[in-house]
């Protein structure tokens, strides 16, 4: 009887009790260090949570001036919950190149009803063996095939631009968008969506409104509990759209596996003919095939990886082309240059682009990679510390959630003089190497980076020449008057506004 008492007290008081003593203690401990570093005053309970209380299109700019006052290295409390701030490339050095803090922040967590653990927000050895058995998928023998459709859609775009030549001034924003989602669909699960030509497609409206509802929560803390925001309007649209989002990609990887059930379909990726003669492959069945192969992936596992793909495959890549459109539009003179070297590759002649005129835009990667300094996709990233480090003399103790600025570190005056000025040159080979390895990472860098990059840079070329190709465009806003938006992707409040006209040949 007294031993049923005890192991029923040790399991009702004691356990709990010392789960309680402990968290508490790490909190002190993360407290005591946490504090020694630069930072606004922070409220007990809210910490500086009340300042960020603000209109959703004034919080880049709050941030921004935060970041101002307490570079290079600061730190704040989300309620309880403290963030320290990364802004210099040797300290994201420290963290990116490790292979100890690959964890992700508590930020990503509002991710996980819609991608669940895909590579994207996964960590430890499910995140070790699904990177390993996905890296190959992104050969470039393989992106060649999705070249096809890259070209196919963008083709339709520069038709449906066509329509808005020597008209009033428009937002481009979502002609890209919508070509963007064509094209990451059709390489991901291997279907067409037509979002360039059924404007109304249910599945199209549910990632736009996804998106925006994880952003409008994230900014809620009431409604993190999902026991709350399930019941909110907010939370009911939320859950609509995810229901037509994961139907759908469910359905498509049922329909897969089912045709796949045809030995003739089934790849053998070593051989290049097979690769160059399949058609219309998609990553999907590169994932069926390796799981078939190797480590078995459940189809809930294969669902989070392709919904990741969709995800971070289309709306990063949307920013960055729309921030080009922008940045050669206000600066007629390197938009001058993309065309020359376009028509140095063309010399004139009306044929479709090809993988080889790709390599030849030199000038254009360079625009590319100055848009993406001034304005990366993805404006800041998240980790959690596995283990106490020590960052400009600070420790920084386990257990800190770190917010990494892609967009600060980027602007350091000591790596990229006049950091504001829209300069390609800066990515000349001689000036490349006078910098940091880590002054320049709209990828990420080390372990974490960014499986997609070969495959955004070829989608943004393919687009961007064609677009430039056809089209002289001209941007209506100053920088002055944007308004950027720290949100999933750094993308300005309302859109990019531009004028076209077609080139005369
Ligand atoms: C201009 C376009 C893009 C930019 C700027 C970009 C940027 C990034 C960054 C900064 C990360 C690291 C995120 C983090 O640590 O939290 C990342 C990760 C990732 N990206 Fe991209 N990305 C782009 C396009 C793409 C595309 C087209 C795909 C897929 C087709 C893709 C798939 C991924 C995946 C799966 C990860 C997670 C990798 C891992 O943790 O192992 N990205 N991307």
């Amino acid at each position: 009887m007294d031993l049923i008492l005890s192991t029923l007290i040790s399991i009702l008081v004691i356990i709990p009790l010392y789960y309680i003593l402990k968290s508490h203690h790490n909190k002190q401990r993360i407290a005591k260090y946490i504090d020694k570093l630069p930072g606004p005053k922070a409220m007990p309970l809210f910490g500086n949570v009340l300042q960020l209380k603000v209109a959703r299109n004034k919080l880049f700019k709050v941030i921004d001036q935060r970041t101002k006052r307490y570079a290079p290295l600061f730190r704040s409390w989300v309620g309880p919950v403290p963030f320290v701030h990364i802004l210099r490339p040797e300290h994201a050095e420290i963290i990116m190149s490790s292979s100890k803090h690959i964890e992700k922040s508590l930020t990503y967590k509002f991710l996980y009803p819609w991608l669940g653990t895909g590579l994207l927000t996964s960590s430890g050895s499910k995140w070790h063996s699904h990177r390993k058995m996905i890296t190959p998928t992104f050969h470039f023998k393989i992106l060649d095939i999705f070249f096809e459709v890259m070209q196919e859609k963008v083709d339709i775009l520069i038709n449906r631009l066509k329509n808005k030549c020597e008209k009033p001034a428009f937002d481009v924003y979502p002609y890209i968008t919508l070509c963007a989602l064509d094209i990451i669909c059709e390489t991901a699960m291997g279907v067409p969506i037509d979002a360039q030509k059924d404007l109304e497609s249910e599945y199209v409206k549910a990632i736009y409104e996804i998106s925006e509802l994880t952003i409008q929560r994230t900014i809620r803390p009431w409604m993190w509990p999902v026991g709350i925001f399930k019941w909110t309007e907010m939370g009911k649209k939320y859950f609509k759209s995810l229901r037509i989002l994961h139907g759908f990609s469910r359905k498509v990887i049922r329909e897969r596996k089912e045709f796949r059930r045809n030995p003739a379909t089934i790849l053998d990726t070593e051989k290049e003919d097979d690769i160059g003669t399949k058609k219309r492959l998609a990553f999907l069945d590169l994932l069926l095939q390796a799981s078939a192969e190797g480590t078995h992936l459940t189809d809930e596992e294969i669902r989070e990886e392709v919904d990741t793909f969709m995800f971070e495959g289309h709306d990063t890549t949307t920013a960055s082309i729309c921030w080009v459109l922008y940045l050669l539009g206000s600066h007629p003179e390197h938009q001058d240059k993309v065309v020359e070297e376009l028509e140095s590759i063309y010399g004139g002649e009306n044929r479709a682009v090809t993988l080889r005129d790709l390599t030849e835009m030199k000038y254009l990667e360079r625009v590319i990679k100055e848009a993406l300094r001034l304005f990366p996709s993805v404006p800041f990233i998240g980790r959690t510390l596995n283990e106490d480090v020590v960052i400009e003399n600070y420790k920084v103790p386990k257990g800190t959630h770190l917010n990494i600025q892609l967009y600060h570190i980027h602007r350091c005056a000591d790596q990229f003089p006049n950091p504001e000025k829209f300069n390609p040159d800066n990515f000349l080979a001689e000036n490349v190497a006078k910098r940091h390895p880590y002054a320049y990472v709209p990828f990420s860098a080390g372990p974490r980076n960014c499986i997609g990059q070969k495959f955004a840079l070829m989608e943004e070329k393919t687009m961007l020449s064609q677009i430039l190709r056809y089209y002289k465009i001209e941007a209506k806003e100053k920088f002055e008057q944007m308004n950027l938006m720290n949100e999933l992707v750094l993308r300005p409040e309302n859109g990019i506004i531009l004028t076209i006209s077609e080139r005369k040949k």
